[in-house]
């Protein structure tokens, strides 16, 4: 009975627990928050799947404690921790804006706050944040955000982490300026500027993280930095900071990551990094550090990562430097470096990544690199020559190996396969002679290979796997021969095989070609019947065929239809046949407002050919590699479209071919087109007056053919124009007037037709000449100008037209108005 009875009460205990109790639950204000957030973020994706997202435990009826991405104290049940990094559908990022996050500095209780990678943008909110006094890390990374860096993120004296890298904040200065309404004058000094990192950051004195790379943030960093004993990591490169190094550096004794790389640092590297005795990296690179290289820095115990390169520093030859380190990358691109490798590098036993590249290093490549299994080689741009030894390729570990522009001679070894781990290996600009060993094709993992500019010959080319080769392959201007072997066309990216010797057809039937963007096959002997070739390509972006041997005729159908040609270079071929109006619907090559750089990702590397630079993404650090330029003809003259140039280059050359008929009037759709050139064939009929609507040409050469009629009036819209050759045709009439015309006037542009006349080419029109258009009333003013002021201006034509073609070449090959970018970013 009284066992009973005892039940009983334990009963009615539990019972009063569960009511008193009912549920240990997040706070409802908290979970509404999130829900709030929740819905804020799919009205933004416009979808209703929160699946989508792995939000699909967030629902109004379980514990928000108890969702993914949430994290609660057990104690009080508080929010403590958000995970909102990487929070977007399906790997795709759309622009959230920052106010999204507002429910959210309702939660008070926060210590953790992930939000990196999530799309957002705007502004942060400085009130908001300031509610969030307990937070102790706080990741914002890899958004958009812009503004700047609000101030009551410094009374967060908790924070021990604060990262907001990767976005786009700036100073707060231009809206600063709005302000000051009786502004006389204004000189921007730089220098004056308060820096963009407040004076405040010293207030957080449990800061251990501090990352603010890859932003705009101008001026320098505070020194109240200095009291942030705690320090671990600091990392401000990628930015536009002023400032010298502060000798004070050396007091935060817990550095161990010091990453000030990419700004405009001056002044010497101070003596008190010396004292950091936990120090590992230390990046530097590309800013304007002066001053003897030290060598003490080598003898800083715990150093592991070097980067000084592209700075104003002198090395000095004669140092004798004994490492008490141990380095894992060293980087010493571009420090006039004049002598041999540098010995003491082969004390280094665990390098990964050895930079030397930039520098006027002599002599042979020592043996001792090559057995020391580094994985990132990259000794570009030197002087050094000789072989290269074949226990380099015998290593594990080796991946990336860039020795372009030396002087390095003597045959490729031939067990270069046996570098299983290589991806990118560029060896052009040498004087490297024999095959290429067939060993190559063994490398699994390779991705970019570059041979380019040696001697390497040989009537075999390496035949690649058929499921597997590189994505980008320039064996330009070698003496290879041969036929080129199928495979090369179906899976690589981009293909130079320029300047060589190749003959033989190219493949009609090739099944997998969804991936060749770019093909350069120029200067060699192919031959073969065109049109059954280039329908397979789809995806081309590039096509150089010039001067080979390719017959046929363009073929008139729906291919060029939405194709996005932007180079396409068949001059100095046998085509024959009538120029297809279907060439009028490349959109490549029409559009001038978007311009698509498309580059691929493969991998860890990402190619973008407009861009001309290959990326390596290893983990640890980046590399750029440059890659080569693509010849074409300018007026006459074999130029490279120089890479580190952002522009867009989109051109036609049909030239030195056998085409006949008229010239299609469509073409004047083509209004991205910067060169169009059609000479050397047999076209007749007339200069289609759409011609004037090309407004993007610089030049256009129309010259060796039948062409008859007149220059048509409306060329005087062309506001680019600077090249303009008709000559050797049978026009006729009165020249245009007007605009960029008006600077054409070198008389061997419009020499050998049937009766020009105008002043470009001081020929005056007869009265009765029939004018191409009546509409240019005010050009017969001019024409009553006396002949000494034609003869004036005569004299200055020549010049201004010099100095706008050398304006052209000095920037860059193009005077274009630099076009807007979209990237598209695709993976295989
Ligand atoms: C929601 O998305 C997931 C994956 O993202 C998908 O499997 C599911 O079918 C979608 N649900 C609805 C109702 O569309
Ligand atoms: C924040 O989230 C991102 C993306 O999920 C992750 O890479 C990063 O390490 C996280 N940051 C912290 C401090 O945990
Ligand atoms: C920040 O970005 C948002 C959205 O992209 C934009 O509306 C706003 O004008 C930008 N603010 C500043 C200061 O650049
Ligand atoms: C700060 O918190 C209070 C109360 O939690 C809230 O009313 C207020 O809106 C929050 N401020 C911001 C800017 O979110
Ligand atoms: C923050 O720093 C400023 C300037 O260094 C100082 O005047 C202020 O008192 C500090 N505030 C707190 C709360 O420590
Ligand atoms: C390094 O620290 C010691 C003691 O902490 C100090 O005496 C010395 O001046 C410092 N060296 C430099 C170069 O700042
Ligand atoms: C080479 O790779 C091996 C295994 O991956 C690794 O243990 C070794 O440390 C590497 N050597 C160097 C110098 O990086
Ligand atoms: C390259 O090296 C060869 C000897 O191997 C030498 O004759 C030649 O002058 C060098 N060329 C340059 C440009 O240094
Ligand atoms: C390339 O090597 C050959 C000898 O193999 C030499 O005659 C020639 O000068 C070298 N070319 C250059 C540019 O150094
Ligand atoms: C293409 O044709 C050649 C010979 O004509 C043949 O050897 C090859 O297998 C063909 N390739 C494909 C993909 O059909
Ligand atoms: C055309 O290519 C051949 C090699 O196939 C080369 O010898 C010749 O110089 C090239 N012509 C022009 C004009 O570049
Ligand atoms: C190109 O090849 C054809 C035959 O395939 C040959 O007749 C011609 O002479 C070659 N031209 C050159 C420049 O080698």
């Amino acid at each position: 009975m009284a066992k009973l009875l005892s039940m009983i009460k334990l009963l009615v205990r539990l019972s009063f627990i569960f009511l008193v109790v009912p549920c240990l639950c997040c706070p409802a204000y908290q979970k509404q928050s999130l829900l709030h957030f929740k819905s804020s973020l799919l009205n933004n994706y416009h979808t209703s799947n929160s699946s989508s997202f792995g939000l699909e435990s967030w629902d109004s009826i379980s514990d928000c404690c108890k969702w993914t991405r949430v994290v609660c104290s057990s104690y009080s049940r508080d929010i403590t921790a958000l995970h909102l990094g990487d929070l977007h559908m399906h790997g795709e990022y759309s622009p959230v804006d920052i106010r999204i996050l507002d429910p959210i500095f309702d939660i008070r209780s926060l210590r953790f706050l992930n939000i990196s990678h999530t799309g957002i943008e705007g502004e942060i909110s400085g009130e908001g944040l300031a509610n969030l006094t307990k937070l102790t890390y706080l990741d914002m990374s890899q958004n958009g955000l812009n503004g700047s860096i609000p101030a009551q993120l410094f009374q967060l004296r908790f924070l021990q982490s604060l990262d907001l890298s990767d976005n786009s904040l700036k100073d707060g200065l231009s809206r600063e300026i709005g302000k000051l309404e009786n502004l006389r004058s204004l000189k921007l000094d730089r220098n004056s500027i308060d820096g963009n990192i407040p004076v405040q950051i010293g207030n957080l004195t449990r800061l251990q993280k501090f990352s603010v790379s890859r932003n705009k943030l101008l001026g320098p960093i505070p020194d109240s930095i200095l009291n942030l004993k705690g320090l671990e990591k600091l990392d401000v490169s990628n930015n536009y900071l002023e400032m010298h190094i502060p000798n004070g550096i050396g007091t935060l004794f817990h550095i161990s990551i010091l990453e000030l790389s990419g700004n405009s640092i001056t002044g010497l590297i101070p003596p008190s990094i010396r004292n950091l005795s936990k120090l590992e990296t230390l990046q530097l690179e590309d800013n304007m550090l002066s001053g003897e290289i030290p060598s003490w820095l080598f003898d800083i115990e715990s150093l592991k990562n070097l980067y000084l390169g592209r700075n104003k520093f002198i090395w000095n030859n004669n140092v004798k430097i004994v490492p008490k380190c141990m380095l894992s990358q060293l980087s010493l691109k571009s420090c006039k470096i004049s002598a041999d490798l540098p010995e003491w590098i082969s004390t280094q036993k665990n390098l990964n990544l050895l930079e030397l590249s930039d520098n006027q290093l002599t002599g042979n490549f020592p043996l001792w690199i090559a057995e020391m299994e580094i994985e990132s080689l990259l000794l570009a741009r030197n002087k050094l020559t000789g072989s290269i030894p074949f226990p380099l390729f015998q290593s594990h570990n080796l991946s990336v190996l860039d020795l372009s522009r030396n002087n390095f001679s003597g045959e490729l070894p031939q067990n270069i396969g046996h570098a299983l781990k290589m991806t990118v290996l560029m060896l052009s600009r040498n004087n490297f002679s024999g095959s290429i060993p067939k060993s190559i094709v063994d490398i699994p993992s390779l991705i970019l290979l570059d041979l380019s500019r040696n001697r390497l010959s040989g009537n075999t080319l390496p035949v690649f796997g058929p499921y597997w080769s590189p994505a980008y392959v320039d064996l330009s201007s070698n003496e290879l021969s041969g036929d080129i072997p199928v495979s090369y066309f179906s899976r690589i990216s981009i293909l130079a095989l320029g300047k060589n010797k190749f003959s033989g057809s190219l493949p009609r039937n090739l099944t997998n070609v969804q991936i060749t963007e770019y093909l350069d096959l120029h200067d060699n002997n192919i031959t073969g019947y065109f049109p059954d070739f280039i329908s397979q390509f789809s995806n081309l972006q590039v096509l150089s065929l010039r001067n080979n041997s390719l017959h046929g005729s363009l073929p008139s159908n729906s291919f060029y239809n939405g194709r996005s040609l932007q180079i396409l270079d068949l001059s100095s071929n046998n085509l024959v046949g009538s120029i297809p109006s279907e060439l009028g619907n490349l959109s490549g090559m029409s559009g001038i407002d978007e311009v698509y750089s498309v580059s691929d990702s493969i991998g860890e590397i990402e190619l973008n050919w407009i861009e001309a630079t290959v990326s390596l993404f290893s983990g640890m650090y980046t590399i750029e590699i440059e890659m080569n330029d693509l010849t074409v003809n300018w007026k006459n003259a074999m130029q490279g479209l120089s890479s580190h140039n952002r522009r867009i280059y989109t051109l036609l050359d049909l030239s030195n071919n056998k085409f006949s008929g008229d010239v299609p009037d469509s073409l004047g759709n083509l209004k991205g087109l910067k060169l169009l050139n059609l000479s050397y064939n047999k076209l007749s009929g007339y200069i289609p007056q759409s011609f004037g609507d090309l407004q993007s040409i610089e030049t256009l050469d129309l010259s060796n053919n039948n062409i008859s009629g007149t220059i048509p009036q409306s060329f005087s819209k062309l506001k680019q124009l600077s090249v303009l050759d008709v000559s050797n045709n049978k026009l006729s009439g009165k020249i245009p007037r007007g605009g960029q015309m008006d600077t054409i006037n070198d008389l061997s542009y419009f020499a050998n037709n049937s009766g020009l006349c105008g002043m470009q080419i001081k020929v005056k029109c007869s009265e009765d000449e029939p004018t191409p258009d009546d509409v240019q009333e005010e050009d017969d003013d001019v024409e009553q100008e006396p002949w000494f002021l034609w003869t004036g201006a005569w004299i200055g034509f020549p010049l201004g037209f010099i100095s706008s073609v050398l304006t052209a070449f000095l920037s860059g090959y193009f005077v274009i108005p630099t076009p807007k970018y979209h990237s598209i970013h695709y993976r295989h």
